[in-house]
């Protein structure tokens, strides 16, 4: 019996399709039974080329730590074969017309990384907070403003982080639906009702390309002192940054940048509601804040998985996985690991949440970390005293996407101090 025979994932299991990620009790209950049995098991399921599917937190962070043997060229995402094989013959490479810092390997990943990465930590970051402070107040205000029910995730939690990137890339602030739809297209590509041509995002890619290289082109002529300026003009050993590498890279910081933020802050709201004395909690004491914001992250995973491919031979437990074979990273089952977190299924602003894996680990891990926790800070900071209650009115519905996660769906009622 081969290695992969024996560690063969059940049929009736499913925790890597769209549709898997559109029922949340059943997704949790399955990684848990996967953790505690086949921790690493094999897949070779339609639509998908095979792949090992790795659940426990220790193991996720193993295989990041060792990025110079897992890479993340040319396999990132789960994408259905026919598509990849589509890209393939239209681009030439399986990830398509981009090459973002996420499908780049050692040393040139560093080089790229740098470009972008004094933006978001130290004092790049505390040049951004007063205005993305401005920009949560607003939100704030509008939720309160709408008569205490709304549905959070299409009225406030898609376009708040959304503001945020796009006034830091620069981006018209009118252009934001365009922004949002593209987004959803490429990030959510799974979710039918997201979905825009039945193409896995092909078509939005080469319409959102043209509308960033024309914002790119634009900065190089004229600098304007925000992000899209910085890589329009950014050079990589002394040459001028490529145009296929400058989209990517804006690319990448406009979807990335607020999808995953988005599918927090709404989860965040989901949690709230439904442990209601963690409110009461983070009123008393007001530093729990940060905390919270993290345990937000965790208990969401906003992203779902990103792959790797072993370059040379790794024992992983029981399993030697062979040069070439490809490993998906579940972030939720690693955020989920009760090795890690004790009653990992409660939100609880007051655990330790060290560990968590919601932002990856390792060389790649997410350059928006501190972004997107201040975003969610300012957010909740300034909400969670104002209500003196918050409950939900529907069942949420979850978007069916096994990559960047989120709500279509938040219907909730609240009221104001
Ligand atoms: C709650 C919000 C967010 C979550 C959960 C999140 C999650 C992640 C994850 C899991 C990765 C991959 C890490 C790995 O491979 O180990 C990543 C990378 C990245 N994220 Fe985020 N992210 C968030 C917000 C943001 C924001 C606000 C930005 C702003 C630009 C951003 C930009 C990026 C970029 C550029 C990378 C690639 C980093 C690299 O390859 O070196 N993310 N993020």
């Amino acid at each position: 019996m081969t290695s992969e025979q024996q560690h063969q994932l059940p049929d009736d299991i499913d925790v890597f399709s769209p549709e898997a990620y559109a029922d949340e009790a059943g997704l949790y209950r399955q990684l848990a039974h996967l953790r505690r049995n086949l921790p690493v098991s094999w897949v070779d399921r339609a639509p998908y080329r095979p792949f090992w599917l790795v659940t426990r937190n220790e193991d996720i962070k193993l295989i990041e730590k060792n990025h110079g043997i897992f890479l993340s060229a040319p396999r990132l995402t789960l994408i259905p074969e026919a598509m990849e094989a589509a890209t393939l013959a239209r681009y030439g490479s399986r990830t398509g017309g981009s090459r973002t810092i996420l499908d780049m390997d050692e040393p040139e990943h560093s080089q790229y990384r740098n470009i972008a990465a004094r933006w978001f930590i130290g004092s790049g970051l505390r040049e951004l907070t007063p205005g993305i402070d401005a920009i949560a107040e607003k939100y704030v205000s509008r939720m309160i403003g709408m008569g205490g029910e709304c549905d959070f995730a299409s009225d406030i939690a898609v376009w708040y982080p959304l503001e945020v990137i796009a006034s830091i890339l620069g981006a018209p602030l009118e252009d934001a639906p365009y922004i949002l739809r593209m987004t959803q297209a490429l990030l959510a590509a799974g979710d039918p009702e997201l979905q825009q041509d039945g193409d896995y995002g092909a078509a939005a890619f080469e319409e959102f390309a043209g509308y960033l290289g024309k914002m790119l082109a634009e900065r190089r002529a004229c600098p304007t002192g925000d992000l899209t300026s910085a890589i329009a003009n950014a050079s990589i050993d002394g040459n001028p940054i490529g145009m296929i590498e400058a989209l990517s890279y804006v690319l990448v910081a406009i979807t990335a940048g607020h999808d995953t933020t988005s599918a927090a802050l709404a989860g965040g709201m989901l949690g709230f509601a439904t442990h209601p004395e963690e409110m009461t909690k983070l009123v008393a004491n007001p530093g729990l804040l940060r905390n919270t914001s993290n345990e937000i992250c965790r208990w969401v995973s906003p992203i779902h998985h990103f792959m790797r491919t072993a370059s040379e031979d790794f024992q992983l437990r029981d399993v030697t996985l062979r040069a070439g074979d490809a490993v998906a990273l579940i972030y939720p089952s690693g955020n989920r690991d009760e090795a890690v977190f004790e009653e990992p299924d409660r939100f609880l602003i007051d655990r330790d949440t060290s560990g968590h894996v919601a932002f990856g680990y390792g060389v790649h891990a997410c350059i928006g970390r501190q972004l997107a926790l201040f975003e969610l800070d300012a957010f909740f900071g300034k909400l969670i005293p104002r209500l003196s209650s918050l409950e939900l009115t529907a069942t949420p519905v979850p978007i069916a996407s096994n990559f960047v996660g989120g709500y279509r769906r938040l219907p909730i009622r609240y009221a104001v101090r």
